[in-house]
């Protein structure tokens, strides 16, 4: 089933700075696609790719210009106020009051909800123990690590229990430690049950959390698919093979390699081939039973796979490591 399904969906801004004062930016230039129920979902882009745009349409906040969008079953035009009640969504900048504890701040946020003192008591919690926010849960937020802050901006967009959570940029600025903590917080609401629609510009982040992800660059969807899909649409798989050569023996590998009909393309490299395959883990032992029935000698193997960067290059002819930078 899927929980999220948009068609055209766009939306332009009046520009309110800057040279272009007036004028129209197309933030989200017709985004179409569909989000499975309890799948980790991963838009990923640039910075003003126009990810935060599209979140905010699909968690109801922002009115689309136009196109469609169906979020829990329900329309996005006509039912806001239904598609609200199974939501939760934790922004850029999250939603915290610094100036209160982890406690308050869950507890007010429970009872907006419309829970009794009794009920937003027990939710806390249980969301305090979920999230292992209870060394510090009385203290004021402002006194939090990063780590703590975001782990706390996540118990705040979980408060009602929601069957789908958007999370914008959740690790962005956060320590190696906790950007791994908050990970498995994430695969945990997973495991929950939980649809996970999450933006990163982090190349790491859309490849180890995300099962299924977007890339957006322009306003655009310009690539949509597993990581590791996206990652062989591009050259398939890559193997190094280095083979001892005394008496022509490199050439003789060149061109048994050149004839096997796996090997998409080798590049005759200093010390090694360079061959591009279709899927290495399988194609890597059949040609080590080639080099041994041929009599060559191995010394050395390896197997890299394309980059989720490498994905973005070949689509947009620019690198999302430059474009990101911030
Ligand atoms: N409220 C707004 N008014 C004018 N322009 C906006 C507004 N919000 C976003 N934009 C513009 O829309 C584009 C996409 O922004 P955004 O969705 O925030 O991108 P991302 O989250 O991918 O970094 C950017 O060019 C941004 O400047
Ligand atoms: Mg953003």
């Amino acid at each position: 089933m899927n929980i999220i399904e948009t068609h055209d969906l766009r939306k332009s801004f009046k520009s309110r700075e800057g040279k272009g004062k007036g004028q129209l930016v197309e933030a989200v230039q017709g985004v179409s696609m569909k989000v499975e129920k309890g799948e980790i979902f991963g838009f990923l882009g640039p910075n003003g790719a126009g990810k935060t745009t599209t979140l905010r349409m699909l968690s109801t906040l922002l009115q689309p210009t136009s196109g469609e969008a169906k979020v829990v079953g329900f329309d996005l035009q006509t039912h806001a106020g239904k598609i609200r009640e199974k939501i939760g969504y934790v922004s850029q900048a999250g939603g915290a009051d610094t100036h209160s504890s982890a406690v308050e701040n869950l507890m007010l946020q429970a009872q907006l909800y419309g829970m009794s003192k009794q009920n937003a008591k027990q939710r806390t919690d249980e969301l305090i123990q979920t999230l292992q926010l209870d060394t510090f849960a009385t203290r004021l937020a402002k006194t939090y690590s990063g780590g703590q802050k975001r782990r706390l901006d996540l118990a705040l967009g979980m408060v009602n229990k929601p069957d789908l959570l958007f999370l914008d940029e959740p690790t962005t600025g956060l320590d190696p430690q906790s950007r791994a903590h908050l990970w498995e917080e994430v695969r945990k609401l997973r495991e929950n049950g939980t649809t996970v629609f999450l933006t990163t510009h982090y190349l790491d982040e859309a490849d180890a959390l995300a099962d299924r992800l977007a890339i957006m660059d322009g306003g655009k969807i310009v690539s949509e698919g597993t990581p590791n899909s996206l990652k062989q649409q591009i050259a398939g798989d890559v193997v190094t093979l280095g083979v001892i050569a005394q008496n022509g023996e490199k050439e003789r590998a060149f061109s048994v390699l050149r004839s096997q009909t796996y090997v998409r393309e080798i590049l005759d490299g200093a010390d090694a081939f360079q061959l591009y395959v279709e899927r290495g883990e399988e194609t890597l032992p059949a040609i080590l039973r080639l080099m041994d029935s041929e009599g060559l000698k191995v010394s050395k193997v390896s197997l890299a796979r394309p980059s989720l960067d490498d994905v973005f290059l070949r689509q947009t002819g620019r690198s999302l490591r430059e474009t990101s930078a911030n």
